[in-house]
């Protein structure tokens, strides 16, 4: 065995031995990074019965809640993305659907997630489930999250958590990354000041927990 070799299997070998770090796996080619596992660890601890994601591209966020519902023995997550090439994937995008069919397949989650092949606007007309986690990805325009939130918000449960992807970017412009038509951090800094609560993780372009009640659910009289 080549020193490359060796040096891949001892990487990869203890990981292949569980199914839950398919999360890891490199194809994803998406900017969610280790906080794949934040939804992981949520939706393992939520016991989400509904879950809704809002733009999949290629399945790492799919496949890390997909997992999670899988080991929690029950739940579905319904991905959402119309998977036509768009500048809101990635750098080297492309029509998303074959591969992230193939990705759930590989994670062996297709039993807990459905590819709902539709903008969320298409999708959110006539939903009529209760939703327990959901995470939004999607279009990163201001408005565009905006609708988002404004579509699904009468849907969540009283304890339902809404993640949102991308809400540092404008902290620390980095130059590569920039883009003027990034809204997520202005539109989750106006839930914030308007008293929903909001835990952001600084990693990964920032990731934000909003629980979806004005000043949180209560937790005595
Ligand atoms: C940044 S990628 C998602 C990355 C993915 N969550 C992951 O874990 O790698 C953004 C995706 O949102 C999708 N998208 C853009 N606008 C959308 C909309 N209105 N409804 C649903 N998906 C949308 C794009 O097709 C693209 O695949």
């Amino acid at each position: 065995m080549t020193s490359k070799l060796r040096g891949f299997a001892a990487r990869w070998f203890p990981k292949l031995r569980s199914r839950e770090f398919y999360i890891d796996s490199p194809g994803f080619l998406s900017g969610l990074g280790d906080s794949a596992w934040l939804l992981y660890g949520l939706a393992r601890s939520l016991k989400p019965k509904v879950c809704v994601e809002i733009g999949s591209a290629r399945g790492k966020s799919a496949c890390a809640v997909g997992l999670a519902l899988r080991r929690n023995g029950g739940g579905k997550l319904y991905a959402i993305d119309p998977h036509s090439v768009t500048t809101w994937n990635d750098t080297n995008s492309v029509d998303s659907f074959a591969i992230i069919s193939e990705n759930l397949r590989q994670a062996g989650v297709t039993e807990f997630v459905e590819i709902v092949r539709k903008t969320s606007g298409a999708a959110a007309k006539g939903w009529d489930k209760k939703i327990d986690l959901i995470f939004i990805d999607g279009d990163h325009s201001y408005e565009g999250v905006k609708a988002d939130w404004e579509l699904f918000l009468p849907h969540l449960n009283e304890f339902g958590v809404v993640i949102f992807h991308d809400t540092l970017w404008d902290l620390r412009p980095d130059g590569q990354h920039d883009r003027a038509d990034m809204g997520v951090p202005r539109f989750v800094e106006e839930l914030r000041a308007a008293g929903y609560p909001v835990i952001t993780i600084d990693q990964n372009f920032g990731v934000s927990l909003v629980q979806p009640r004005k000043g949180g659910v209560k937790l005595s009289q």
